[in-house]
């Protein structure tokens, strides 16, 4: 298969539909711009079904998703999109770099959820974007903003039930041949935080990060709380 995009622990390959593409999630997890990285046995398939199902459940609620259906564990079969050179970030609670970057302390609720923009360049360190450079770059920042908000109520509505808090997580958007918004690369608990509500346990890639345990059983956790909530 044509390689399009070599990632850190994903590769896109074109499909057979010039128009599709082919998402490959590797036994690969890396933190601090790759420069820790592990291979956790059936991480690529955790986060590839984890994906599928969230994607599955926002189509559901309308929102307009790159996936199409997963090929095999660890593959799945997305509509090509042009991706957007943005990180976008929803925070519900103050964790990771709002943390380290402001005098808001860790676990604080925030008032309201709030959207941030970040450059997809590792070369650059990926810096915090003002909405007023998000234009100048050629984007207008208000439909990723209304479709990043539409998923946190959706995505944090579907965990609260199963007893886990959202506290932040990370998209991509993409645009395809018609110039129509699409949401595309993962969501997974690699780019989600994840807490347990009123208690000390993670499920995400802080796990790694802090070196506080095994992602594994921590992501089979989400997949099987996912699971029977599976687009019903
Ligand atoms: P953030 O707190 O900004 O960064 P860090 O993880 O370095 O502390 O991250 C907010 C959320 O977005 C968190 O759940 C991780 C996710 N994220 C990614 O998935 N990829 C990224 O490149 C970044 C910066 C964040």
């Amino acid at each position: 298969m044509e390689v399009i995009i070599e990632g850190k622990v994903k590769t896109v390959y074109q499909g057979d539909d010039s128009q599709q593409v082919i998402i490959e999630y590797h036994d690969k997890v890396t933190a601090g711009n790759g420069e820790k990285e592990d291979h956790p046995l059936g991480k690529g398939s955790l986060c590839c079904s984890i994906s599928a199902l969230i994607f599955e459940k926002l189509a559901k609620e309308l929102i307009p998703t790159h996936y199409i259906n997963m090929v095999g564990a660890n593959k799945m079969i997305c509509k090509k999109v042009d991706i957007v050179p943005l990180e976008v970030i929803c925070r519900n609670r103050a964790a990771g770099s709002i943390v380290r970057e402001t005098t808001l302390n860790e676990g604080q609720p925030l008032p309201q959820p709030i959207v941030e923009f970040f450059l997809k360049d590792d070369s650059k360190h990926d810096p915090l974007l003002t909405p007023d450079r998000v234009r100048l770059m050629g984007y207008d920042p208000k439909p990723f903003i209304e479709m990043t908000l539409r998923i946190n109520d959706i995505l944090r509505s579907l965990f609260y039930i199963l007893g886990i808090d959202l506290v932040d997580f990370k998209v991509e958007y993409g645009y395809d041949a018609h110039g129509d918004l699409y949401l595309a690369d993962e969501i997974s608990p690699d780019s989600m935080r994840l807490w347990k509500i009123g208690g000390e346990e993670r499920f995400d890639k802080d796990l790694f990060r802090k070196d506080e345990g095994d992602i594994v059983p921590a992501y089979r956790q989400i997949l099987d709380k996912l699971q029977p909530l599976a687009v019903t």
